[in-house]
C-alpha cells in the first residue's frame, strides 16, 4: 500500500511517499520512496519568527513543483497522451476547493489535465495543530487530488505524528513490538507545543498536560532573538551551549507542580531581565553568550525530564516516547536517556532520528496507515483546518 502525505501546518512544505508492507505481529515496515521537505528558513528569518501569510503563499507556490519532484521519484508522473480539459462538473469542484489559494488553483488544474492518476492508495494530510492559513492550503489541496483522483483522504493529527516518527527508520532489531510497547508516556516539544500524553495504546490517548503559555521550542526561538543568534533558535542555542557552562541559575517553570502542565514564558522573561543588567557591550562576549544558551538549554531540560520521569513512574508506563523538534537536540536526549536509565530503569525509551524530529511528511504517513485501519471514511467537505486540534 502506498501513502501521499502532506504536512503545511507551519513553515516546510513536506511531501512524502511511503510504502507500508503490513506484518501481523509488529508495526509494519514503512518504506519512504520520497521525502521532500522545501525550507522557507530564508524567507521567515529576516521577521525573527514565521509569517503566516507568508507561510502560505510559499506552500501555494511550492505545492505542484514538489508534488511533481515526488512523482517523479517514484515514477508516477506520467504525462497524458493528450492533456483532458476539466469536465465543468469536476471544474466547478475543484474551483471551489482552491478558490482561496491564489496560484494554487491554475497550477493544479494545468497539472490535473496533463499528468495521469498515480499508484497510490491514500492520501494524508494534517488537519492541526498549527497556522490556520498554512493547514488549509495542504488540506485544499489535498481535498482536489483526493476528489478528482478518488483517492481515500484521511486527516491527520500533527502531535501524534511527531510521536509516530518513532517508527521511521529502525533497524529489524530495533522495530518496537507493539505488545511491549504500551502503555507508553508521549512527550511531543515543538516550536508551537509542550505536551506530555499517557498512551495506552495507538489511537487511545490522555493529555496529561501541556504549556500554558510558550512552548520549549519558541521559548529558545525567542531567546536567542534575545541574544542575536539567527532563526530558528533552537539548533543555534544548542551549538553554542556547546561552549558554555549553566552559571545564570535561571528558574526551572513549574517543576515542582503537582500536575503536568509546563510553563515557559517566564524562562524567557528572565533572560530578558538578565540581558538588561547586562551592558550591551558585554553580550557579544562570546563566553557570555555560550554562558547564557547553556543556562537556558539546561533549564529547559530539567523540567521536561523531571515531569516525564514523574509521569512514566506515576503511570507505570513500559516506553517514552519523544517527538518535535526539540528533541532534535543532543544535549537533551543524552539526559534523557541517562536520567531515565538511572530514576526508571523499567522502561524503554526512544527518540526518533534527528532528521524526522522535525517537520516531515513522513510521519503524517505513517499516521494515516494507523487511522486508515479504521477504514471510516470522511467526507471531503468535513475535513477542517483546526490550528488548536487536540490530541
Ligand atoms: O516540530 P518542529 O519542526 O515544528 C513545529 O511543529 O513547531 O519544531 C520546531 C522547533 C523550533 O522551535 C526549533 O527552534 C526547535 O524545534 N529545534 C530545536 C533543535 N532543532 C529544532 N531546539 C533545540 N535543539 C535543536 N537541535
Ligand atoms: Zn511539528
Amino acid at each position: 500500500m502506498k501513502i501521499l502525505a502532506i504536512d503545511t501546518s507551519c513553515d516546510d512544505t513536506c511531501l512524502s511517499i511511503l510504502e507500508v508492507r503490513r506484518t501481523k505481529k509488529v508495526i509494519p515496515k514503512f518504506k519512504i520512496l520520497s521525502n521532500i521537505v522545501s525550507s522557507q528558513v530564508k524567507i521567515h528569518q529576516k521577521y525573527g519568527g514565521v509569517v503566516p501569510a507568508l507561510a502560505k503563499r510559499e506552500h501555494q507556490k511550492n505545492l505542484i513543483p514538489l508534488l511533481k519532484k515526488c512523482f517523479k521519484k517514484t515514477n508516477n508522473l506520467q504525462k497524458k497522451k493528450f492533456s483532458k480539459k476539466i469536465s465543468n462538473l469536476k471544474a466547478e469542484k475543484v474551483e471551489n476547493f482552491l478558490k482561496r489559494e491564489g496560484e494554487l488553483y491554475q497550477k493544479t488544474k494545468i497539472f490535473l489535465e496533463r499528468y495521469k492518476k498515480p499508484k497510490i492508495n491514500f492520501i494524508a494530510v494534517t488537519q492541526g495543530p498549527g497556522l490556520e492559513p498554512a493547514l488549509w492550503s495542504g488540506i485544499n489541496f489535498a481535498r482536489t487530488l483526493s476528489y478528482f483522483w478518488q483517492i481515500p483522504l484521511v486527516p491527520v493529527n500533527h502531535i501524534e505524528a511527531h510521536i509516530f516518527a518513532n517508527f521511521i527508520g529502525r533497524s529489524k532489531s530495533q522495530i518496537l513490538k507493539l505488545k511491549t510497547l504500551f502503555p507508553a508516556i508521549g512527550l511531543v516539544v515543538s516550536g508551537g507545543h509542550t505536551e506530555l500524553i499517557l498512551m495506552k495504546k495507538i489511537r487511545k490517548y490522555r493529555l496529561l498536560g501541556e504549556t500554558r503559555d510558550d512552548a520549549a521550542g519558541e521559548c529558545l526561538d525567542k531567546v536567542a532573538k534575545i541574544l542575536e543568534l539567527s532563526y530558528p533558535g533552537g539548533p543555534e542555542i544548542e551549538k553554542l551551549a556547546k561552549r558554555g557552562k549553566d552559571v545564570f541559575n535561571l528558574p526551572r517553570p513549574m517543576i515542582n507542580s503537582k500536575d503536568y502542565d509546563f510553563s515557559f514564558a517566564g524562562l524567557k522573561t528572565a533572560v530578558l531581565y538578565l540581558t538588561r543588567k547586562i551592558k550591551r557591550e558585554k553580550l557579544k562576549n562570546l563566553k557570555l553568550k555560550a554562558n547564557m544558551a547553556t543556562s537556558v538549554q539546561q533549564a529547559v531540560i530539567d523540567v521536561l525530564i523531571s515531569k516525564t520521569i514523574r509521569a512514566a513512574k506515576e503511570f507505570k508506563v513500559r516506553t517514552v516516547l519523544l517527538g518535535g523538534g526539540v528533541i532534535a537536540n543532543k544535549e537533551l536526549r543524552k539526559q534523557f536517556k541517562e536520567t531515565i536509565k538511572r530514576k526508571y530503569p523499567l522502561s524503554n525509551i526512544y527518540y526518533p532520528l534527528s532528521m524526522f524530529c522535525t517537520d516531515n511528511a513522513v510521519m503524517i504517513g505513517i499516521s494515516d496507515y494507523f487511522k486508515s485501519l479504521r477504514k471510516k471514511e470522511v467526507s471531503l467537505e468535513k475535513i477542517k483546518a483546526d490550528p488548536n486540534l487536540k490530541i
